[in-house]
């Protein structure tokens, strides 16, 4: 160990390595188990709903599908495949959806701190809470 250089690598070495697995675990820890679906709920009247309302349309229910229905529709990302809605579903809990809409919508605004991520699972956390064979099915309004 005659070159201090070769020092500083292995130390960064070993900091990478010591570090590596608990940051891994705290991403891990703020991507799962956090979602809240009252947060999603909300979001869900205020935005969501908010559009599908619009020309007489219906509004979308939690109920109005299974768990896993429900799964498999946000996996899938397909929002609508025709007509003039976006035909993804991340597309509407994306902080660029929100930025486009904050000037008429408060919830929108006040939802911009989230990242894409973690709004998604809010939403996707209200529709499994309250899908139709879940413990407590939700019909919105
Ligand atoms: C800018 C308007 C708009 C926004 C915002 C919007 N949607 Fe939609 N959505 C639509 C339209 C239009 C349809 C088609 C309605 C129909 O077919 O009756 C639709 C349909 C749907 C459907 C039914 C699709 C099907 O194939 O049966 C679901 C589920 C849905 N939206 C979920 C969401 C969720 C969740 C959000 C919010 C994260 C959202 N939408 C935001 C316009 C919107």
């Amino acid at each position: 160990m005659r070159n201090p250089s070769n020092k500083f690598l292995l130390l960064g070495m070993a900091l990478a390595i010591a570090l590596g697995p608990l940051l891994l675990q705290m991403d891990s820890a703020k991507a799962a188990g956090k979602s809240n679906w009252r947060i999603g709920r909300v979001y869900n009247r205020l935005i969501c709903n908010n559009c599908h309302r619009q020309d007489g349309g219906k509004v979308i229910s939690p109920i109005n599908r299974t768990i896993a229905d429900w799964k498999a529709y946000f996996a899938s990302d397909v929002h609508k495949t025709a007509g003039k809605a976006k035909p993804s579903v991340r597309y509407y809990t994306s902080r660029e959806y929100r930025e486009s809409i904050k000037h008429k919508s408060k919830a929108a605004a006040k939802f911009l701190k989230f990242p894409d991520d973690v709004m998604t699972a809010h939403v996707i956390e209200f529709y499994i809470h309250g899908a139709k064979d879940s413990d407590t099915p939700a019909r919105c309004q």
